[in-house]
């Protein structure tokens, strides 16, 4: 075991320690894209927010890049916003590509390694219009087009990339649980998009090593960890069920080369062209999400999303704190013998009341892993700073560092000098617990 004499959890030289964003919940004004659209239209997002200047990144990320230096961290993963580079179709905008640039200089000067995203969750409106996502030649040549511009403009700055965030969430919310736009109600689109998307992700996989030999390609897979509401065997059945379909479809196109039953029916190509796809896989885990087997049908494939009696589940019911989920999926993927990014793990908390707790179960939990040889190269903590959550808006706050959308003004919360406490050590040590969360100081470190 990695302890040291003074017993403190130590992770692995050279780990990565950072925060996760996207560029549309923190540049402000994207009103190029549809979710710029989409909150415009009344009812869409709660209390009626919008995204207005977000975090007001696109002018001044740099501020909030300093924050990450004083916070000892050194990672962060970015998304780059395809309506920026691609305002209309063909016409690539070198100011954009240079803004870009410049922000990944301003990381690297500060030495935090840039994770760049190539899709997360926002299509320029000409491609929506387009309905770009149910076809797919036109996407695969549309995003190769795009990833080559990117690469080529970016590439001496970044070799680490995410293609795409949560094919599964981007798939489901935007074409079957009409969270997101275009809003649909359609599974048959929702299954086509999600192909659609793996699909993508080989072909940007494929561009980018061409372009970049060194180039470290991996995708961004949101994993819930699926258990039966109650001792039934037909809730564990659902639940199983729909963890085939939202977790381990993606793994098994991309490292088996194979198509879920689901996935399977009108795919564009064979799985086989997708297989081998990852250098690395990163997760995006959140919580444990319980299934009830519904005889009436359910939300879905007579399944119901439920949440497990008594359980803590941080502000607005947002989902479980339940760390064990996150090492069990770990354990999944480390059969893969690929390198693992956590590339988002985080909750909603305005208070901070259950962020400390959180993140050091979490980490507890990451670092029991590795000494059992996950091979988990870095932590991406979501999120750096409150930033504008999709339909929720404003009011699920997700930041180490608070922040006032009217005013931009930014507060540290309690979570981000235990963050970087950690972050600073490369360790959980007894004393960063004593100081910040004395009430687990026996759980995290038993005697
Ligand atoms: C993930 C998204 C991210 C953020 C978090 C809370 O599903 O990738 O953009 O909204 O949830």
């Amino acid at each position: 075991m990695n302890h040291n004499e003074d017993g403190a959890l130590r992770f692995p030289q050279g780990f990565r320690w950072g925060t996760a964003t996207a560029a549309h919940q923190v540049e402000g004004y994207n009103t190029n894209n549809q979710w710029w659209a989409w909150e415009q239209q009344p009812g869409r997002i709660a209390n009626g927010d919008t995204s207005g200047a977000a975090c007001d990144w696109w002018h001044n990320a740099e501020r909030d890049f300093d924050y990450m230096v004083q916070l000892c961290q050194n990672a962060h993963r970015l998304s780059v916003e395809w309506s920026r580079i691609e305002p209309q179709e063909g016409r690539f905008d070198t100011a954009a590509l240079e803004r870009y640039r410049a922000l990944l200089k301003a990381l690297r000067e500060r030495d935090i390694e840039p994770m760049v995203t190539l899709h997360h969750f926002t299509n320029p409106l000409w491609l929506e219009e387009q309905r770009a996502w149910l076809k797919a030649d036109r996407i695969a040549t549309l995003f190769r087009r795009y990833v080559h511009r990117v690469v080529a403009a970016l590439g001496d700055l970044c070799d680490l990339w995410c293609t795409v965030n949560e094919p599964n969430v981007y798939a489901v919310m935007s074409y079957f649980g009409a969270r997101m736009p275009p809003g649909w109600t359609d599974m048959g689109a929702a299954i086509t998009v999600m192909q659609n998307l793996l699909l993508a992700h080989a072909v940007a996989y494929e561009a980018l090593h061409e372009a970049q030999p060194s180039a470290r390609v991996g995708l961004a897979h949101h994993m819930r960890y699926f258990q039966g509401l109650r001792r039934n065997g037909l809730d564990g059945l659902a639940a199983r069920m729909i963890s085939g379909i939202f977790n381990d479809s993606v793994l098994l196109a991309l490292l088996h080369g194979r198509w879920h039953w689901i996935l399977w029916r009108g795919a564009p190509v064979s799985a086989r062209k997708l297989r081998g796809t990852l250098d690395w896989i990163g997760l995006n885990y959140y919580t444990r999400q319980r299934i009830a087997f519904d005889h009436t049908g359910g939300q879905a494939l007579f399944s119901t999303l439920a949440i497990t009696p008594g359980a803590i589940t941080s502000d607005y019911d947002f989902g479980e704190i339940y760390p064990e989920g996150m090492s069990h999926l770990l354990r999944q993927l480390a059969r893969y013998r690929l390198p693992i990014f956590i590339t988002e793990n985080g909750l909603p908390d305005h208070d901070d009341d259950l962020r400390p707790m959180f993140i050091v179960r979490h980490l507890r939990a990451l670092w029991e892993m590795i000494q059992l040889g996950c091979d988990v190269r870095g932590y991406y903590h979501w999120s750096l700073v409150d930033n504008f959550e999709w339909s929720e808006g404003w009011r699920m706050r997700f930041g180490l560092i608070e922040m006032d959308p009217r005013t931009q003004q930014r507060t540290l919360r309690q979570s981000a000098w235990l963050y970087r406490d950690i972050s600073r050590d490369n360790a959980i040590t007894e004393a960063t617990i004593r100081l910040h969360v004395p009430e687990l100081v026996s759980q995290v470190f038993p005697r």
